[in-house]
C-alpha cells in the first residue's frame, strides 16, 4: 500500500471508540488524572531529593501473573523496540518475560505484532524525535490493525510534556506506563485490550523496589543485573532523576541470589546496573553496606567476569578501590562519566567535585589497580562554555589518559535547571568542539589498541562478526571488542587470543591453539 492509498484509508476506516474518546477528553484533564502524587517535573532542586530520600521504599516480593490474564497472548506475537541506554535494555527483558508469562511471542516484524512496545529514552533531544518519529510511522499499522496495541514506555512516558503531546496528537497509541509501572503490565495490556479509552499510568507509586519479576534475557553469555533503581543526584542537565524517581537500593541477598541463579544458567559476564552504582545501599536505614561490601560479596561468587555501571566520582569510596583491587573476576576495567574538565562547569553542573577532586580519585585508582583501564562520558556546549573551559576538558582528557569516551553536545531537557539557563554559545562552535574532543578520543583509544598488538589477551566470545559469520567477536577483560578466526565451540567460552593488527575501536587477532577454557 502506498502513502497515498494509506491516507485515504485513514478516512475511511472507523477509528475504534478508544481514540474517539481520547478526542472527546481535553488533554489537560487527562494530565492531572495521571500526574499526581510526588512528580514534580518543573522545579528539581537538591531540598526536594533530600526529603525524597528519606520517605521509605518497600519491597514487594509477590509479583505474580493473575489468572485472568495468564493465557492472554496465546497465539498473538509481541515486539519491544528499545532506545537508550542498558537500563532499558534490562527493562525490556523483563517486560519480554511479562509478556512470555502471559503466552505472547517474540517477533520482530511490526506487521506480525500484536503488541509493540516502545521503550524509550529522554536523555537528550534527538532519541526523544527518534520515538517520535516512530510513533508516527507506527499509525498506518494501527489504521489497517485497529486490534493491534501500541503502548508507549520508559523515560519519556515520565515527562508530562511527552503525555500531553501523545495525547493531542498521536491518538493511536493504546497505552502509555511509566518506568515504574512495568510490574503492572499484565493489568495494563488486559485494560488496553478490553477498554476504550488510551490507558495512561504512570508514576503511580514512586519508590518501590518490585523482585521477581520474569525476564527472557537477550543472550546466555552475558547479562544485567539491577542493584538499584533512581538517582538523587541531580546534575543540573539531567532528566533521570525525574524519569527515575528517588535512588532505592535492592537487598544485598536478592542481588547475590540472582547472581548465583545466573551462573547456574551458565552466565560468564554479570554487569551490575543502576544510574548511580555508588550510591548503592545509602538508602538502607537498617545496615551499613555499600557497593564496596556487594563487590566483595559478588567477588566470592564463580562467575568469571564481574562489571559495574555507571559511576558517580563523588560517591566512589576508598573500600570500594580496595575491594576493587583484589582483581579476580572483578575486572580492571571502570567506566567514570567526568562530563567536563572545568571546575567552574562541573559546579554548574552539579556534579559535586571539582578537576583537582577527579584527578586525585583517578591517582587513587591507579595507585591500587595500576592496570586499569579507564573511560568516561563527556558533555561539550553546556550553557556559556567558554573555550578555555572546553581547553580543560580536552587537557583533562589527555592528563587522565582515557581509553574510551561517549562525547555529547549539551540537550537540554525541559523541567532541568540548566534548561533555564540562557546560553550564548551558537551550535556550529558546540559542534566544532565536539569534533575536536573527539579527534582526540579517537587518537587516544588508537594509542591505547596499539599497545596490544603482539599481545596474548583473554576475549569473553559472543558470536560471530556482524561483517564476516567466519570471524568470531568478543571482549576482553578491559572491553575492547577483538575479532578472530576460531572455532564456533569457543562461543560462550574465554579463550585467549593473539593480537596481530591494532584499530582506532577494536583489535584483530588469531586464537591460541587449545586455550578453550571448560566451564
Ligand atoms: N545533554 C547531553 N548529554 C547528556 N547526558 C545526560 N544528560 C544529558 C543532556 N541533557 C549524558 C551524560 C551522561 C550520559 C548517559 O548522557 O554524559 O553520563
Ligand atoms: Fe543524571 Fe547520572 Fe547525574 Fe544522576 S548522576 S543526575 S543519572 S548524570
Amino acid at each position: 500500500m502506498n502513502e497515498e492509498q494509506r491516507k485515504q484509508q485513514a478516512q475511511i476506516i472507523p477509528i475504534d471508540n478508544n481514540i474517539e474518546r481520547i478526542k472527546n477528553t481535553s488533554s489537560d484533564e487527562m494530565i492531572s488524572k495521571y500526574f499526581q502524587t510526588s512528580y514534580e517535573p518543573q522545579s528539581p532542586d537538591i531540598k526536594k531529593a533530600r526529603k525524597r530520600r528519606n520517605e521509605d521504599v518497600q519491597i514487594h516480593y509477590d509479583f505474580a501473573i493473575p489468572e485472568d490474564v495468564a493465557t492472554i497472548g496465546k497465539g498473538k506475537k509481541f515486539l519491544i523496540r528499545t532506545y537508550g541506554c542498558q537500563m532499558n535494555e534490562h527493562d525490556t527483558e523483563v517486560m519480554a518475560g511479562i509478556l512470555t508469562e502471559m503466552g505472547y511471542e517474540p517477533t520482530s516484524d511490526t506487521n506480525d505484532a500484536d503488541i509493540i512496545l516502545l521503550n524509550t529514552c529522554a536523555i537528550r533531544e534527538n532519541a526523544e524525535n527518534k520515538v517520535f518519529g516512530e510513533i508516527g510511522h507506527l499509525k498506518p499499522l494501527k489504521l489497517e490493525k485497529p486490534d493491534l496495541i501500541i503502548g508507549v514506555c520508559g523515560c519519556m512516558s515520565q515527562e508530562e510534556s511527552v503525555v500531553d503531546r501523545i495525547l493531542k496528537k498521536h491518538q493511536h497509541i493504546d497505552l502509555i506506563f511509566g518506568t515504574h509501572n512495568i510490574h503492572r503490565l499484565p493489568q495494563l495490556v488486559k485494560e488496553a485490550l478490553f477498554g476504550k479509552e488510551m490507558i495512561v499510568e504512570v508514576w503511580s507509586k514512586e519508590g518501590d523496589v518490585i523482585e521477581n519479576l520474569p525476564k527472557v534475557r537477550k543472550g546466555k553469555i552475558k547479562a544485567w543485573v539491577n542493584i538499584m533503581y533512581g538517582c538523587d543526584k541531580f546534575c543540573t542537565y539531567c532528566i533521570v532523576p525525574m524519569t527515575r524517581g528517588k535512588e532505592r537500593s535492592r537487598r544485598p541477598q536478592d542481588i547475590i541470589q540472582e547472581v548465583r541463579h545466573l551462573v547456574a544458567q551458565g552466565y560468564q559476564e554479570v554487569t551490575l546496573l543502576g544510574q548511580n552504582v555508588n550510591a548503592y545501599g545509602k538508602d538502607f536505614e537498617d545496615i551499613e553496606y555499600g557497593l564496596g561490601d556487594l563487590m566483595n560479596a559478588i567477588h566470592k561468587i564463580d562467575i568469571p567476569r564481574v562489571r559495574f555501571t555507571t559511576s558517580h566520582p563523588r560517591d566512589f569510596d576508598d573500600r570500594l578501590i580496595e575491594v576493587l583491587a583484589q582483581g579476580g573476576n572483578l575486572l580492571d576495567h571502570i567506566h567514570l562519566p567526568v562530563q567536563s574538565g572545568s571546575s567552574e562547569i562541573l559546579k554548574k553542573m552539579n556534579r559535586k567535585y571539582t578537576r583537582e577532586d577527579y584527578l586525585e580519585l583517578v591517582r587513587k585508582i591507579r595507585k591500587a589497580i595500576p592496570n586499569v583501564t579507564l573511560t568516561t562520558d563527556i558533555i561539550v556546549g553546556f550553557p556559556n562554555e567558554t573555550e578555555e573551559q572546553f581547553e580543560e576538558t580536552m587537557t583533562l582528557m589527555e592528563e587522565v589518559g582515557f581509553e574510551a569516551a561517549y562525547t555529547y553536545i549539551y540537550s537540554p531537557r525541559e523541567g532541568t535547571p540548566a534548561a533555564r539557563k540562557k546560553d550564548d554559545v551558537p551550535e556550529s562552535v558546540k559542534k566544532q568542539r565536539l569534533y575536536r574532543l573527539n579527534e582526540l578520543v579517537n587518537k587516544q583509544s588508537a594509542e591505547s589498541m596499539k599497545t596490544y598488538k603482539g599481545k596474548t589477551v583473554k576475549v569473553l566470545v559472543e558470536g560471530e562478526s556482524k561483517k564476516d559469520p567466519d570471524v568470531l567477536a568478543g571482549y576482553t577483560e578491559k572491553n575492547k571488542l577483538v575479532n578472530f578466526k576460531g572455532p564456533r565451540s569457543s562461543i560462550g567460552k574465554i579463550v585467549e587470543v593473539e593480537i596481530t593488527e591494532a584499530k582506532t575501536w577494536s583489535l584483530d587477532g588469531v586464537m591460541v591453539e587449545n586455550t578453550v577454557e571448560v566451564n
